[in-house]
Parts: C-alpha cells; sequence; structure tokens
C-alpha cells in the first residue's frame, strides 16, 4: 500500500498550476516510489482560479480563504505558490499547525523575510523544501557529479547569468513583480536567487561581493486585478512606477578562491530564458545554459594540446533523472519535468521524515548572499557575507 500525502496548494497562478500537474506527474514518473500525493484542496482569492484547478487536477475542494489549507486535517503539506508578500504569514500559520511546506524561491519577500522563514520553520521542526527547480536537471546533476569527482581539478571560475526577456515589452503589465511592496526585491530576488543556489551548489560558499542595479523600463501600464498574468500586455490607459530594478549584476569571490560573476535581467533583447554558468578548474571545464538544457559541453585538455576541444554531451538514460522521462538518449526533459523531480524529491523526504535540499536552509543561505549584494548597492564597495542577517 501506497502512503498518501495529503497536499494543499495556496495561489492558482503559473506556479500552483505547475505544482499541481508536478505531483500527479510525480505519482505516475516516480511510480514505484512507496508514496503519492493526494490533491486535497486548492486556494485562491479570484474564485474562478480556484475552481478551475479543483477541476483540473481533481482536488477535493477549493477556497477562497488561504487560511481554509492549513486548517484542513488532511493536509499534511501546504504548498505555496502565492505572490512573495504572502509567503511569511503563510508559513508563519502553516509552521504553527505543524505542516510541512513546499514555498516558491525567493521564500521572503526580502532576505530579512527568508531568515524569519527559515527561524519559524526549524522552531517549528517542519519539514521544508524551496522551488530552485534548475538544479533537478540531469545535466546540472551530472555536472555537480564531475566537480565533486575532481574531473575540473581546483575550481577557479564560476560564471553565471538569468537573463530572461519577460518583460522585455514596455507594455508589459505592472503585475505584483514589479512592485516592492508584493514583490520585495525585483530580479535580485526572483532570478539571481537561482543564479546564487547554483553558484553556492556548484562552486562553494561565497565569501564576499561587490554589486550593481538598474531599471531600465520605470513606468509600466496598470494590470486590471484579479485577471491575466505578469506576461500579460496592456493597452495603453494609465501607467503606474515600476519599484525594483530589473538588473542586478554582482562580482563574487568564493571561500575556497574561486572568482565569479553573477548577472540576472528580466529586461534585455536578444535572450529569452538564458539561465547559464560556466565552470572553469585546473584540469578542465564545462557549461550549461537552461535554453539548451538537456546539453552539457565539458573540456578536458589533452596532455600535448593536440585533441584539446569541447565534448558535447547529450542528456540520456545514463544520467540522473533522465529514465524516469525518457528511455532513449537525446529525447530531452522539460522545465515542468523539472519541476516533477521536485515534487518527488520533495514527498520523499516528507515520506521519509528527514530534511532534504533544497530547504529552507539552503534558502537562507542563498539570501544571505543577496541580502549582502543589496547592502553594497549604498556602501558601493566589496562586502563580507554576513552569517547573519
Ligand atoms: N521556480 C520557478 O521557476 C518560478 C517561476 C515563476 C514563479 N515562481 C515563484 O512562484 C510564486 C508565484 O509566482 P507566479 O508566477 O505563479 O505568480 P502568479 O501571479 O501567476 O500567481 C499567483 C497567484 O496567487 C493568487 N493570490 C494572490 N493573492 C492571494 C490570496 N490572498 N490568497 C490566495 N491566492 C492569492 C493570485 O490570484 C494568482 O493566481 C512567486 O513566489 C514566484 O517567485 C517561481
Amino acid at each position: 500500500m501506497k502512503q498518501i500525502i495529503g497536499v494543499g496548494v495556496i495561489g492558482m497562478g503559473w506556479m500552483g498550476t505547475v505544482h499541481s500537474r508536478s505531483y500527479l506527474a510525480a505519482a505516475d514518473r516516480f511510480h514505484d516510489s512507496g508514496f503519492q500525493a493526494k490533491l486535497v484542496v486548492c486556494a485562491d482569492d479570484v474564485e474562478e482560479r480556484a475552481r478551475e484547478a479543483q477541476e483540473r487536477f481533481g482536488f477535493e475542494g477549493y477556497t477562497t480563504r488561504w487560511q481554509d489549507v492549513i486548517t484542513d486535517p488532511q493536509v499534511q503539506v501546504v504548498n505555496i505558490a502565492t505572490p512573495n508578500y504572502m509567503h511569511l504569514e503563510i508559513v508563519r500559520a502553516a509552521a504553527a499547525a505543524g505542516k510541512h511546506i513546499f514555498c516558491e524561491k525567493p521564500v521572503g519577500k526580502d532576505p530579512r523575510e527568508t531568515a524569519e522563514i527559515e527561524r519559524l520553520s526549524r522552531e517549528a521542526g517542519v519539514l521544508t523544501f524551496v522551488g530552485y527547480n534548475y538544479r533537478w536537471s540531469p545535466m546540472v546533476q551530472y555536472a555537480r557529479q564531475l566537480i565533486c569527482d575532481g574531473k575540473l581539478g581546483r575550481l577557479t571560475h564560476f560564471r553565471s547569468r538569468f537573463f530572461a526577456g519577460y518583460a522585455s515589452n514596455p507594455q508589459g503589465v505592472l503585475s505584483w513583480r514589479f512592485q516592492q511592496e508584493f514583490s520585495g526585491l525585483g530580479v535580485l530576488g526572483d532570478l539571481m536567487s537561482h543564479v546564487v543556489d547554483l553558484g553556492v551548489t556548484l562552486a562553494g560558499p561565497i565569501k564576499r561581493v561587490v554589486g550593481n542595479r538598474e531599471t531600465f523600463l520605470r513606468k509600466r501600464p496598470l494590470a486590471a486585478p484579479g485577471v491575466g498574468t505578469h506576461f500579460s500586455v496592456g493597452q495603453g490607459g494609465p501607467m503606474g512606477d515600476v519599484s525594483n530594478e530589473d538588473y542586478a549584476g554582482a562580482l563574487a569571490q568564493f571561500a575556497n578562491g574561486v572568482q565569479g560573476c553573477l548577472e540576472v535581467c528580466r529586461v534585455i533583447q536578444g535572450h529569452k530564458c538564458q539561465f547559464a554558468f560556466e565552470v572553469e578548474g585546473t584540469k578542465g571545464a564545462l557549461s550549461w545554459d537552461f535554453e539548451r538544457m538537456n546539453e552539457l559541453k565539458v573540456f578536458a585538455p589533452d596532455e600535448d594540446g593536440v585533441h584539446d576541444g569541447t565534448v558535447r554531451i547529450v542528456s540520456g538514460p545514463q544520467h540522473p533523472f533522465h529514465a524516469r522521462f525518457n528511455p532513449g538518449a537525446g529525447v530531452g526533459l522539460s522545465y515542468e519535468d523539472l519541476k516533477t523531480i521536485e515534487a518527488h524529491q520533495f514527498l520523499k523526504s516528507v515520506a521519509e521524515k528527514r530534511q532534504g535540499e533544497p530547504g529552507f536552509a539552503e534558502a537562507l543561505r542563498v539570501a544571505k548572499v543577496l541580502g549582502t549584494i543589496e547592502r553594497t548597492w549604498e556602501s558601493e564597495r566589496w562586502e563580507n557575507v554576513e552569517s547573519s542577517l
């Protein structure tokens, strides 16, 4: 008999629907795991979204009050996919009720909130998980293996960028993401959280940073409440102020001497969703780009340099997780497959009653770096990543 884990999802926008589908898909892709999610209740303050999600995914019920999800005795796991400003309040209630928590990045709307969220859940003794989904790409997992096995030698460089074009259209509406009140940080939270998570995971802890920011598009058309998404495009009408950053960049020095360069932007032409990294070491190098997420480029020098060059490795069943989705090499995974792996890893930790990774401890590690970059916007000089926020 399979262990059944009751799940409640809060916020039925983009991520809420992706997570719901991922819990269902995980039951199939990892059918031999001995546990699976039951979709108990979904919540959205826009009733139509909650009702539609119930029908689409087969939740037993829906509600417009997120508090109902927390108090439902069948719910063991609360999945938070609301705008960032609500995360702290929901975590506080869920942790107090002893529910395990999946929270989307950047967890808190700013690094101080992430620290508070980590403390609340740790003190309550609940299990946590975070949506750093790019970690789960088979090629990222394989890259980590190569680094851990010493194939690159001693690491020397890490560069990463997340150049997304999702806000490049000046008529893209002023959704919650562009407003400090609802989102907190702009891309420093939204995209740099992914970059720092992978940076720290692959290259180790970051010791000090210096960063800068820019907001290229300072006004956007107002969004109609309860309608559309942050991908919606305005049709003229009144404009509102963008109150957080479109771009953030930082130089980073890692504790092991790795020299890093990190950049993120949501307003950029020529890139759609280029989350990419390059890592170099004394014996080799590798690079990955989410836009071609099923490929990893690996450089290994030979002794006389005659055959020096980069090998393009294509994901196949011999790489982590690939065979769960496709039996053949070169038949690649997609974004939502990463979310399915993530859902499985979280449910596994709940079924086994042990904290998995990435949880709120890893989110706090990221938040400390983000908070330090934020501080350098004012000080305009290198700052050490503090041990506490
Ligand atoms: N890991 C990733 O790749 C990834 C990608 C996108 C978004 N995210 C994160 O996911 C979260 C949600 O982002 P999104 O793009 O899905 O946003 P979204 O705007 O598409 O969805 C948010 C939903 O929350 C609902 N909501 C707002 N107030 C509510 C309330 N009081 N009660 C219940 N529901 C409420 C909205 O109606 C909406 O349906 C954010 O934290 C974001 O940073 C992560």
